[in-house]
């Protein structure tokens, strides 16, 4: 048996198989499962800025005044009450989970502004939880917005919430940067411990018979890792932080690939959700036997093998390989 056991952001974990936000870690019960299946810890489902603030507002009194400032948010939430079980349910849920399970329980928060909103990370924190990871899910779809003005928002956001709270703090990042590196080092220096590659963003489809701009939730498919391995293999050395894949993370093969671009944690929901917590046991005892194949005795050893800077011919990660993958074509 090799050592699973993997650092991230300060924390060690038994394992570097984490299950991320869903509703599957929306009850005690199941990450009590989870961690019987030898997951290194869960990150609950966030708690959003919108069901913060608004709770805030004393909303049967102002509730003209908050739909007005958050406009998106009621159509957004059907009920912001009990969204993600409420801001007081999601501390209750934290208590139990920590008194249930001896891994580490990261918290979530989404959110897009500096406000009044993320002192509640300071009762996350006193809630007992071991982290917190800040999904930041902005849309800018003010064309009048420049890229510096999203990205300071971003900034001034984890510095915020780092000066509330003495835990380590992840960012959950997405993939639309015009320089993913340069904003991964800037968020790192305004703060984070941790950054999170990709979030998904869950793209709205179109019903074209009722002319209707309808959700659409697919879950993840493996390739879409590919892009999570590049980025994290040309960052990993380059941050001071701990990475962490999230998006198409279905197998332990899957697993061995995050580590060795220079994650530390390799995050799942869409293979658990399809597949019960279970699938997390299979992918670690096959993961337990590749190492053993492969004669690693812990997964440490192979944390940024592949990463940009210890590979033999980092060109593989730039713009010359693109030319080089589609000559490689034939008809
Ligand atoms: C039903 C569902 C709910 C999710 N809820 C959250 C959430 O509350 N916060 C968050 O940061 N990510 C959330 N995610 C995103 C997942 O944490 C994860 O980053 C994403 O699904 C990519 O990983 P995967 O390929 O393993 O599914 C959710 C995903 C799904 C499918």
């Amino acid at each position: 048996m090799s050592d699973l056991t993997t650092k991230y952001m300060g924390l060690t974990l038994k394992s570097p198989l984490v299950a991320s936000a869903s509703p599957l870690c929306e009850s005690a019960d199941n990450i009590v499962k989870l961690e019987e299946q030898g997951i290194g810890a869960v990150v609950l489902p966030s708690l959003f800025e919108e069901q913060l603030t608004l709770e805030s507002l004393t909303i049967d009194a102002d509730l003209e005044r908050g739909t007005d400032s958050f406009p998106e948010s009621i159509n957004f939430f059907p009920d912001l009450h009990t969204y993600n079980l409420g801001p007081d349910g999601y501390l209750e849920l934290i208590e139990e989970a920590k008194a249930r399970v001896s891994i580490p329980v990261i918290a979530s928060l989404n959110g897009i502004t500096a406000g009044g909103w993320i002192e509640y990370a300071r009762q996350m924190q006193e809630a007992g939880a071991d982290a917190i990871e800040l999904n930041i899910y902005s849309i800018a779809t003010d064309p009048l917005q420049s890229s510096e003005a999203v990205e300071k928002g971003y900034l001034d956001l984890v510095a915020k919430i780092k000066e509330n709270v003495r835990l380590p703090v992840a960012v959950k990042l997405s993939p639309f940067f015009s320089a993913p590196a340069n904003i991964g080092k800037r968020l790192c220096e305004a703060g984070a411990d941790g950054l999170v590659l990709f979030n998904r963003f869950y793209q709205p489809d179109f019903d074209i018979e009722d002319r209707e701009v309808v959700p659409s939730l697919v879950l993840s498919r493996p390739e879409e890792l590919l892009l999570r391995l590049h980025w994290v293999a040309i960052l990993y050395g380059h941050v001071d932080a701990d990475l962490g894949i999230t998006g198409g993370v279905h197998s332990a093969q899957d697993v061995v690939k995050c580590l060795m671009a220079g994650a530390r944690v390799a995050c799942m929901t869409s293979a658990l959700l399809r597949n019960g917590a279970q699938h997390a046991g299979r992918v670690l005892s096959a993961l337990n036997n590749w190492l053993d194949e492969h004669e690693y005795t812990s997964v440490s050893e192979m944390c940024g093998s592949m990463s940009y800077n210890a590979v033999p011919d980092p060109t593989a990660y730039e713009r010359g390989n693109y030319m080089k993958v589609l000559g490689s074509y034939t008809l």
